[in-house]
């Protein structure tokens, strides 16, 4: 049965644009990879910085979490 995986924040850290060609983001738990966007290039998205759990700053945001909807979930945040 597929499972999907779980990383830890280290891992995560290490696909914030910068270190590695993917880039994820972490929100309510889950990892997406925003890498196909254009804006999130280089791991930047306004102030902020991709490879983190960005769950408390997404108030500070002009747009709701639908904007997850269509970038897929790759993991788990331990
Ligand atoms: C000052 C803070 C922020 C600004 C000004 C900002 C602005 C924007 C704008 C203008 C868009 C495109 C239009 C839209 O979908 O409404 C967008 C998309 C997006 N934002 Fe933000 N945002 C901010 C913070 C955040 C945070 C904290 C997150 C993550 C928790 C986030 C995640 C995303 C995602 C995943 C997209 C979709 C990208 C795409 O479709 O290619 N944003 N943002």
């Amino acid at each position: 049965m597929y499972e999907i995986p779980i990383y830890t924040k280290q891992q995560l850290a290490l696909r914030n644009g910068q270190d590695r060609d993917e880039i994820w983001v972490a929100y309510k738990g889950k990892i997406y990879d925003v890498s196909k966007s254009r804006l999130w290039r280089k791991g930047m998205h306004y102030e902020h910085w991709a490879g983190q759990d960005l769950t408390h700053e997404l108030p500070d945001a002009p747009h709701s979490d639908t904007v997850f909807d269509k970038f897929e979930q790759v993991g788990i945040l331990e």
